[in-house]
């Protein structure tokens, strides 16, 4: 018998004891012994719950029971998450986690206290969902030299655009319903300020790089500034809009960012709705592999925790190698980045037509269907940099999204 302890029980510790009760023979085939969950730590009491039972509030009954050899925090945040995640390490106890901002912020010590104890720090669901991801990268693609990863990384965000897109609904209305699904933050400015997928990314590049990219050093944009109209013009374009998070080693130099992009139809990610994810890697050899999958949710999410506690449990005494430097890898700006971008200026076009030209050279222009004021127009490439300082010179800009 194997006895586990889960620390949260939300959206995702229910789902993880669900899981488990529900598969519990097949997870204890796959173990070859069985799992149990003793105890279940939440702040608050759930009278009548199958945990009732095994519910504890104080953290040291769990960290203090040599019989829980696995511990599954579920929490989010860093604190108490990350003093929990390193005691239960410090103690001899295997971790698995989805907590991003954990992982994130602490990953590099986390998976270091680990290796040393002989024990396991996994993080699968921490990415993704139900998407596998840090194990392909971790031991899939180690022959390859990893030049680039893209994709879109934050379910919440894309069942926004989606529904905005496909049903009409406001932002607001899209936003509530990610809440009621479970797909959301606790804070969900995490989800549409782009800073859950910052965190991912950040995650992703720490494992393909092979030294530590610094999640705040990442330029992020979210999707708070997205409109109705922009929507509206996008489909105009033959385009979604997508929240994509990316990072590229292009001779060296390595970049990042998240940010909302028009993502033309022909483009496989333009096809990716709701709260799927999917996310591309792309190695010096292997070319170009697609990963895809629920992003968020409570049981697609869970199923990537149980398996962690499933590979973790069969790897009692023996560290799963991770390769996570707590060395810095510094990135280069973005500033010289080449694109085109989508510029939407409210008034007429008569009146500043002249001065988009002399600032853009040939632009096209975009009219709104609607009978709407405003017009909109696309810019030939150019460097982030030289559109920011060209930008300014154009009066009444309403909001610019850049192209993929
Ligand atoms: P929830 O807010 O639904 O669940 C967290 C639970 O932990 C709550 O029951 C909360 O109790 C409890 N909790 C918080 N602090 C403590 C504490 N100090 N001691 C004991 N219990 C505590 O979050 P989710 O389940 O949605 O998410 C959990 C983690 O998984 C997060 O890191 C999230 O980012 C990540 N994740 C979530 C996904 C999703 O689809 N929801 C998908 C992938 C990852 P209370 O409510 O009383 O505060
Ligand atoms: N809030 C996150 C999302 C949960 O919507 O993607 C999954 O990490």
């Amino acid at each position: 018998m194997i006895n586990i302890a889960v620390l949260g029980y939300g959206t995702i510790g229910s789902g993880v004891v669900e899981v488990i009760d529900k598969n519990s023979d097949g997870i204890s085939k796959k173990v070859g012994d069985e799992i149990r969950i003793k105890h279940v730590l939440d702040l608050r009491d759930f009278p009548g719950d199958r945990v009732e039972s095994i519910l504890v509030h104080d953290f040291d009954i769990i960290l203090n029971d040599p019989e829980v050899t696995i511990v599954v925090e579920v929490m989010g945040g860093v604190e108490p998450a990350y003093t929990f995640v390193k005691k239960c390490l410090l103690a001899g106890k295997s971790v698995c986690t989805s907590n991003k901002e954990l992982v994130a912020a602490h990953g590099p010590e986390l998976v270091k206290i680990a290796k040393e104890r002989n024990i396991n720090f996994l993080f699968e669901a921490s990415v993704g969902g139900a998407i596998p991801i840090i194990r392909p990268l971790c031991s899939s693609v180690t022959a390859d030299k990893i030049l680039e990863i893209k994709g879109i990384l934050n379910g919440t965000t894309n069942y926004i655009l989606t529904q905005m897109d496909t049903q009409g609904w406001d932002f607001d209305k899209a936003l509530s319903k990610a809440q009621e699904l479970g797909y959301a933050e606790r804070n969900p400015e995490a989800d549409i300020e782009g800073h859950d997928a910052c965190r991912k990314i950040a995650i992703l590049s720490s494992l393909a790089f092979g030294r530590n990219v610094n999640y705040e050093d990442i330029y992020t944009e979210g999707i708070s500034k997205i409109t109705a109209m922009d929507i509206l013009y996008a489909r105009k374009m033959d385009c979604k809009i997508k929240l994509l998070a990316s990072s590229e080693n292009i001779d060296g130099k390595y970049y990042a960012m998240v940010a909302p992009f028009l993502v033309k139809s022909s483009h496989p990610l333009s096809g990716v709705s709701g709260v799927f994810n999917a996310i591309f890697v792309k190695g010096s050899e292997i070319d170009d592999l697609m990963f895809y999958g629920s992003g968020a949710g409570k049981l697609p999410t869970a199923c990537a925790v149980v398996a962690d506690v499933i590979d973790a449990a069969r790897h009692l005494n023996e560290n799963i190698q991770t390769i996570w430097s707590e060395e810095g890898l510094a990135l280069t700006g973005c500033e010289n980045a080449t694109r085109r971008f989508f510029v939407r200026v409210s008034g007429k076009r008569s009146g500043c037509e002249a001065k988009i030209n002399e600032e853009f050279g040939e632009v096209d222009y975009i009219e709104p269907e609607e009978d709407t004021e405003g017009f909109g127009f696309v810019t030939p490439a150019l460097a982030e940099k030289s559109f920011d300082e060209h930008l300014r010179n154009i009066p009444n800009v309403l909001g610019r999204i850049r192209f993929e």
